[in-house]
């Protein structure tokens, strides 16, 4: 009996992995993180699974679920909204697994940043002008910031940012973020990336907060702030010069 951890992906049921969905319908228990999970991916689940959204459960009833699967010899497809490597909580139950001696595999998915990034039609590096995004977010109920990552200690280095979890804070976000990079600095904010209410706004650190008060977010939502995130004027990355071809490609074979 093993756990399938798997990254569900943003929002859209396709943005799945192939590894992801088979292993979906091939596990007799599914358990899926509440509303961000496209609720079409449990049509994969075989017929007559255990099929359980484990939002309004402890981490220990999440437990107890495990154990019971464990004892009954089934597999279990945990999904998770996005990937896993990023604000998934399954670092704690892998923990608790490898306390109950409960194999595990993990099977990455889309994560909400580059389904956002498609959203926007953007590539978030840019040659020249931001070559470094950070992901990162505001303080929580569920978890606090370590003290050394802050926004304007991110800002310092003039990255682009992904903030998560923070749509709520914006006045704050626009706050931290305008004496490092100026109230034209340009921001996006894409709304529920990939599901069927997708929306997009844009403006700058100066402007963005009137732009929400006249169409309100109350749902999840990825902030994007950086310079890159307009930038249009830039050199041409170095990869498909045909300097580079003849330098560099010719020597593939060696
Ligand atoms: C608990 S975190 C989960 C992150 C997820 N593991 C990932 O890979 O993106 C939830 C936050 O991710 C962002 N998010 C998740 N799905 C999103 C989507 N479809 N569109 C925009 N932001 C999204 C929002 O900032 C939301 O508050």
């Amino acid at each position: 009996m093993t756990v399938h951890f798997i990254g569900a992906g943003p929002g859209a049921a396709d943005l799945i992995t192939v590894r992801g969905r088979d292993l979906i319908g091939r596990c007799p228990v599914c358990l899926y993180a509440g509303s961000l999970v496209p609720p079409e991916l449990l049509a994969h689940c075989p017929e007559g699974a255990r099929i359980v959204n484990t939002a309004p459960m402890a981490l220990e009833e999440i437990e107890a679920e495990y154990m019971a699967a464990h004892a009954a010899g089934h597999d279990v497809a945990r999904l998770h909204s996005g990937d896993l490597s990023v604000w998934s909580a399954v670092a704690e139950q892998m923990r608790r697994l490898d306390r109950l001696g409960i194999p595990y595999t993990l099977t990455p998915g889309v994560p909400s940043f580059s389904a956002a990034a498609a959203a926007l039609g953007r590539e978030l590096t840019i040659p020249e002008v931001a070559q470094s995004l950070v992901l990162t977010r505001i303080s929580g109920r569920a978890s606090k910031m370590p003290a050394g990552e802050t926004l304007p200690g991110f800002a310092a280095t003039g990255a682009t940012l992904a903030i998560h979890l923070a749509i709520h804070a914006l006045d704050r976000v626009v706050a931290e973020l305008t004496p490092f990079y100026g109230a034209d600095c340009p921001v996006a904010i894409v709304v529920r990336a990939t599901w069927p209410d997708e929306r997009i706004l844009r403006g700058t650190l100066g402007t963005i907060e009137a732009a929400v008060a006249k169409d309100p977010i109350d749902r999840t939502a990825l902030i994007f702030v950086g310079p890159g995130l307009a930038a249009e004027d830039f050199r041409e990355s170095a990869l498909y010069s045909a300097e580079y071809q003849r330098r560099f490609r010719g020597r593939e074979g060696l």
